[in-house]
């Protein structure tokens, strides 16, 4: 069992009544319900965490060194101008799978780049709250496939 980090953004606090006809009508506590019956499917234990405020995201990021094993981070508009998040991300060094409820790249030019991406595992965007529970499956995966490198690694120096 490892620890995984659940980070939400601004305003994604105010899933549910924030723009249901894109973003759905599900809450932010209805998001982390179905995360939480996954990992318990997937045998992890979830930490969530939510914040509006750009220097809070990053000093959660930082609390996660050495303790969690990933992360899934909806990072809402600081995905499209933080900087700052994506030097926390790639700083960190743990994967980070970046996720997005709408289809970021059908919807506005600006929000069509992000500045996470590069340093992130991977992106899922698209699917709804579907998008939490895949980018889970996406984290675990990605560590399960790095944690067998790192003990075939092991025994061939063995
Ligand atoms: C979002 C997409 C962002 O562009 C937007 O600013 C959000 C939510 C999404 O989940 O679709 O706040 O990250």
């Amino acid at each position: 069992m490892f620890e995984l980090l659940v980070l939400n953004g601004p305003n994604l606090n105010l899933l549910g009544s924030r723009e249901p006809g894109v973003y759905g009508t599900m809450g932010l506590a209805g998001i982390e319900d179905k995360l939480q019956e996954l990992a318990l499917e997937l045998d992890v234990h979830l930490q969530f965490f939510q914040s509006n405020s750009e220097g809070s995201l990053i000093d959660r990021l930082h609390a996660g060194i050495g303790t969690v094993a990933g992360a899934i981070f909806n990072p809402g508009a600081y995905t499209h101008t933080s900087i700052a998040l994506r030097d926390a991300i790639a700083a960190v060094r743990y994967p980070v799978v970046e996720v997005h409820l709408s289809n970021v790249n059908a919807r506005e030019e600006f929000r069509r780049t992000s500045m996470l991406a590069p340093v992130c595992a991977g992106t899922i965007s698209g699917f709804g709250w579907r998008s939490y529970t895949l980018a889970l499956r996406a984290v675990v995966g990605t560590i399960d496939d790095q944690t067998a490198h790192t003990h075939r690694d092991d025994q061939r120096l063995a």
